[in-house]
């Protein structure tokens, strides 16, 4: 294989390039299971401080940190008790600091978590407004009504919260509480300047210490109408969704955003965002442009099939809409709240709705019936899913990376009831089976407590099969997914021009092959039968290992 491209500088400083965010590859880090610095069973700063080196030889652009503020863990940190401090079960401040430090050092940026729709029970606004009673300015915090029925014993409406179950809670003066999450997460109140106020003075207070951008949770919920009398569930349905909708997508969150931009940009380089926003894709630029928050995820390919035609249209029309608001495109296979995409497409075809479109939740109804082995090819998923991420990587525009997925590791099936965490599976008595599967600790070593995640025990159950994955075997194998992905990010940096992308006619439905400027060519084979490439070609990656031809469910790299 021809590799004469230079290897990366794990040691650059930071470039003052405000356009760094355009084509990053981004890796999630979801704290409290990346590594266990003091051996308590739950991943910290110190952990992921002792890994820096491991992000620098992966050759990341940044990393995002999941929550890992003060939480009770109600939803994996995303219930927020404070939201300028660090969790200390998690670290401390000063860690924190030092973590930006290190990672700067190394060139790789920092983007943090920010929970705006909702804070947790815990945080000391709700608390207040608990205590301070109907009618008091701590309520105004958050959205509190009075119950429907003869004595307001009935919720205000008949929503549901998006993890089951009512969406409104009852506290002990009877009055009512909007939660579209878990009951532990009240919902903020953004028609209150204090609390716009308090999220400007948290997003300085993260800049300030250097934080170089943010991903916005929920981004589409903040804004609400709730003009009296409220719509009934089945009302709220038949709202289109066009920006006056009373709960999501509405017009008036641009406001908010407006007034982020303002901080990001008072910023040298400006702060970036990254909008969590499951809206129609005709609604995505409006969070994506540059007087909003810049940047919104797509996460069409989580729900797509391991397919040619479907990967392609995925790409055609969000590069279409991102050229629509100016940003760049995200990609993203897996993440902390879907099942791991080795699992997914090593099973058997996803489940389609009548429209055609694979559901939302590809993979949990084989975790629910059990997580049989005898349904889930392995090595076929993760062949599958090395094959896609080398094509993702091809792609213009940033390219977010879950922790794990560089190792190939496979969703956990076998976790018990008991030992679920994830409040989707619990308040959904069991329907839903929540996401804990793919929030297991990594295997860094083959042996020991935890896989050497930690001196001694894992908060999630880690299952035998993880020594096979772990970094340490991996790093030694040059055929592993590790190494495949390292030399993906090196070349990557190396191949990467503008963000053109244009297709190549390759006569076959299940072949993709596209071009990038400078003459990069990406070639995906999404069937079985090989695909040949013309002698000559300077082949520099592969995910089969093969050079002279494009296997089945496999991706090369062609390199002018
Ligand atoms: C989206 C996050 O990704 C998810 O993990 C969380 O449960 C919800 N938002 C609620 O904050
Ligand atoms: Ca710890």
């Amino acid at each position: 294989m021809a590799q004469h491209l230079a290897e990366p500088n794990a040691t650059t400083i930071l470039s003052d390039d405000a356009s760094w965010w355009r084509q990053a590859v981004v890796y999630q880090i979801y704290p409290r299971s990346f590594a266990d610095g003091n051996g308590d069973g739950i991943g910290d700063l110190k952990g992921i401080l002792s890994r820096v080196d491991y992000l620098a030889d992966l050759g990341v652009d940044a990393v995002w940190l999941s929550p890992f503020y003060p939480s009770a863990l109600a939803d994996g940190g995303y219930d927020v008790a404070d939201y300028r401090d660090v969790d200390p079960r998690i670290g401390t401040l000063a860690e924190f600091d030092e973590l930006v430090e290190a990672l700067h050092a190394r060139g790789i940026r920092v983007i943090v978590d920010i929970v705006p729709n909702h804070t947790s029970n815990l945080h000391e606004w709700f608390r207040r407004a608990v205590a301070a009673g109907r009618g008091s300015a701590e309520r105004e915090r958050y959205i509190f009504r009075d119950g429907s029925g003869a004595n307001g014993e009935l919720p205000p409406t008949d929503w549901l919260s998006v993890f089951g179950g009512s969406a409104w809670e009852r506290v002990d003066d009877g009055q009512w509480y909007l939660h579209n999450f878990a009951v532990e997460q009240p919902d903020l109140n953004w028609s209150n300047p204090e609390v716009r106020a308090d999220f400007v003075k948290t997003l300085r207070f993260w800049a300030d210490r250097g934080v170089d951008g943010f991903r916005i949770d929920v981004a589409h919920m903040l804004t609400k109408d709730l003009t009296e009398p409220l719509p009934s569930r089945a009302e709220l349905e038949l709202i289109p969704r066009d920006g006056k909708h009373p709960l999501i997508d509405r017009d008036d969150v641009h406001e908010v955003y407006a007034e982020w931009r303002a901080v990001f940009n008072s910023y040298d380089p400006p702060r970036t965002a990254v909008a969590e926003a499951w809206v129609d894709s005709a609604r995505v630029p409006l969070y994506a442009r540059p007087e909003s928050l810049g940047q919104s995820f797509n996460f069409d390919l989580l729900l797509a099939d391991f397919d040619a035609a479907q990967f392609r249209d995925i790409v055609t029309s969000n590069l279409d809409l991102a050229a629509l608001s100016g940003s760049s495109s995200t990609w993203v296979l897996s993440n902390h709240d879907v099942v791991r995409h080795a699992t997914r497409y090593g099973l058997p075809k996803t489940r389609r709705d009548e429209s055609g479109k694979t559901l939302e939740k590809a993979g949990n109804d084989w975790l629910l019936g059990g997580g049989a082995e005898s349904q889930l090819d392995r090595e076929r998923g993760e062949r599958r899913a090395s094959a896609a991420t080398l094509f993702l990587l091809g792609l213009p525009g940033s390219a977010y990376l879950y922790q794990g997925e560089e190792l190939g590791l496979h969703e956990v099936a076998d976790i018990a009831d008991e030992q679920r965490q994830d409040p989707t599976f619990l308040r959904s008595e069991g329907s839903e089976i929540g996401r804990d599967g793919c929030r297991v600790p990594l295997p860094w070593s083959a042996h020991g407590a935890s896989f050497g995640f930690g001196a001694d025990g894992a908060h999630l159950p880690q299952p035998g099969w993880f020594a096979e994955y772990a970094v340490e075997r991996e790093e030694l194998d040059p055929a592993s997914t590790l190494s495949l992905y390292r030399r993906a990010l090196a070349l990557r940096h190396a191949l990467q021009g503008g963000e053109q992308l244009g297709w190549i006619e390759t006569g076959r439905d299940d072949v993709l092959r596209f071009t990038r400027p400078g003459g990069w060519q990406v070639v995906t084979n999404f069937g079985s039968e090989d695909y040949p490439i013309e002698d000559g070609a300077n082949v520099v990656l592969s995910s089969s290992g093969a050079t002279d031809v494009v296997r089945g469910e496999s991706t090369v790299w062609i390199a002018p």
